[in-house]
């Protein structure tokens, strides 16, 4: 992917040997002394290779994602089965990617994890995120999902308020369980989600044993116009494997680059991991049947009701070239959809498609889609010219490069003819700012911790007790009373964990106590 120019091959000695220059074109002699009156100096200030070498040197670093800075990335392809389930695929999306059984199209995925910096550990209990960008013939899609199925927040106005609460304190710049379990104490719609990244599944073994899932809701539109509601889900083809707490710190002990590295390793060997790409499918609407809103992410759709149908599988086969051009430049966004994929009112999806465009024009640059990792493989041509490193103009062969507008008799680009009827749904509402109806934050929870084993449910509750034990007593009975609230069971179990802990650190201060008198009648003769 690594964009290679003819003129790279221009600089040959005579010998054949490939020789340095600087990135103007002018051979490179002497590259290990400065240019220097006399060898002990002073420096002179025209020394143009040391000042472009050193004032790009200073410039490496773009801003790092603001979360899932932390990430590893590799190229594959992903193959269509042409049915959704037992019925053509077509019946429910005219999207051309999946229509052919054996179609295939090149992807490019990033694995990564949210809360800290680009060289954080990867054993963080945290998200992993699971990004994937198909190159389809319609232009790009990216479906832009994390490991686990549900996510803290319904409404996308609070997500900064969440990402901060988990981000290092602006004053000490260190996490605190505190700071968390503050934001999640008053966000009982967290509950869900919280009870799974509290579990073993809140630490992925790594990136190739985890599963993907979109989380919001999306839309598929068939060739007559028609909407049903759809989920995505990948399914790790390698088997899934999570880490416990103790397990994670024994790898983070030796090595904060595992997930990255076993990824890597796995693709050079030629051990490619696979995917299968599966779909949930509702029917458009409210579904005042159902105990939640097909609409709200903190709730999955139950399996038994909505059956996981399998629609093709993605295969990984390629490391980058170059981290930083191809896994670092990479931009992914909810907004980019093609023709038979659509948009649901899912809050959450609505809010994401205008962050990560902007995030991006930011990141990398208002140009970064003519980058070659996020350019699309097919026919772009478009109006918009000019910005910080413009590389090249979106125009159609042919067209009249005066014409950067858009109507014009003058040869310039036309808009393209519509092939399908579009999906208009009817919505109508009075504007309000006000949750879901459906709230009911509790249930779910409750049943993911009835239905974990033993084993997780243990791990649970002490990784639970671990992270709250510094906190406020007023966010611990908050919390006590919302994890009651999901399963009586569950809130008991965290307050007599806590309870145990104020104990023993109670005792532990006696002891010092005690030892300390000791120690000062020890000390009287002097
Ligand atoms: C990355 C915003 C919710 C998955 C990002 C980035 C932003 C962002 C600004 C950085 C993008 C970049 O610099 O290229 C938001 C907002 C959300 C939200 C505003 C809620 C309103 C979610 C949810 C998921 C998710 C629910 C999971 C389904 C990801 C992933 C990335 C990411 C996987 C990393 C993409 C990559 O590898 O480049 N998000 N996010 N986000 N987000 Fe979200």
């Amino acid at each position: 992917m690594v964009m290679t120019d003819p003129r790279d091959q221009a600089h040959q000695s005579s010998t054949g040997e490939q020789t340095l220059t600087t990135r103007q074109g002018h051979p490179v002699t002497n590259n290990q002394n400065l240019r220097t009156v006399g060898s002990r100096g002073p420096t002179t200030l025209e020394n143009y290779h040391f000042l472009e070498k050193i004032s790009h040197f200073d410039r490496e670093r773009i801003p790092e994602r603001v979360v899932h800075a932390r990430g590893a990335g590799a190229h594959g392809v992903f193959e269509a089965y042409g049915t959704v389930g037992d019925e053509p695929v077509g019946k429910y999306t005219r999207a051309k990617l999946f229509q052919e059984k054996g179609k295939q199209t090149p992807v490019f995925v990033r694995f990564s994890t949210v809360g800290h910096g680009g060289h954080s550990p990867e054993t963080l209990r945290d998200p992993r995120g699971f990004a994937v960008k198909f190159y389809t013939e319609d232009g790009n899609w990216d479906l832009v999902g994390n490991n686990l199925k549900v996510f803290f927040i319904r409404d996308a106005i609070k997500f900064p308020d969440l990402i901060h609460s988990q981000k290092p304190d602006p004053i000490t710049n260190r996490q605190s369980g505190e700071r968390i379990f503050d934001f999640i104490c008053n966000t009982p719609e967290a509950m869900h989600m919280v009870t799974l990244l509290f579990s073993p599944w809140g630490i992925p073994a790594n990136y190739r044993h985890m599963q993907g899932s979109g989380v919001n809701t999306y839309k598929w539109v068939n060739d007559r116009g028609e909407g049903v509601l759809v989920k995505y889900h990948w399914e790790p083809l390698q088997g899934i494997r999570n880490l416990t707490q103790p397990e994670a710190e024994a790898i983070q002990a030796k090595n904060f680059n595992h997930a990255t590295q076993d990824l890597f390793e796995a693709i050079e060997r030629g051990d490619y991991p696979q995917w299968e790409l599966c779909v949930q499918i509702m029917e458009d609407g409210e579904h005042p049947e159902l105990d939640f809103d097909p609409l709200d992410d903190t709730k999955i759709w139950p399996k038994e009701q909505f059956p996981w149908l399998p629609v093709g599988r993605m295969t990984l086969n390629r490391n980058p070239e170059n981290y930083f051009a191809e896994v670092e430049q990479s931009a992914f966004g909810t907004g980019v959809l093609v023709d038979g994929l659509d948009f649901s009112d899912d809050k959450m999806l609505q809010g994401r498609t205008f962050a990560y465009s902007d995030t991006q024009r930011y990141r990398v640059g208002p140009n970064y889609l003519q980058l070659p990792i996020n350019a699309p493989r097919t026919h772009v041509a478009t109006n918009q010219r000019d910005g910080q490193m413009a590389y090249r103009v979106d125009a159609a062969p042919g067209q009249n490069p005066h014409v950067n507008y858009e109507p014009s008799s003058l040869n310039g680009l036309k808009e393209a003819p519509r092939t399908h009827p579009d999906h208009t749904p009817w919505v109508e509402g009075h504007l309000v700012r006000q949750t879901l109806e459906r709230t009911n934050d509790f249930q779910q929870a409750g049943e993911q911790y009835r239905n974990f084993e033993d084993w997780e449910r243990e791990d649970l509750i002490g990784n639970l007790v671990a992270n709250l034990k510094d906190a406020a007593q007023v966010i611990q009975d908050r919390m006590i009373d919302l994890f009651t609230q999901c399963d009586p069971d569950y809130g008991r179990r965290v307050a007599e964990g806590l309870a145990q802990v104020r104990q023993s650190a109670e005792e532990k201060k006696e002891q010092g106590v005690q030892q300390a008198e000791e120690r000062s009648h020890e000390a009287q003769p002097y």
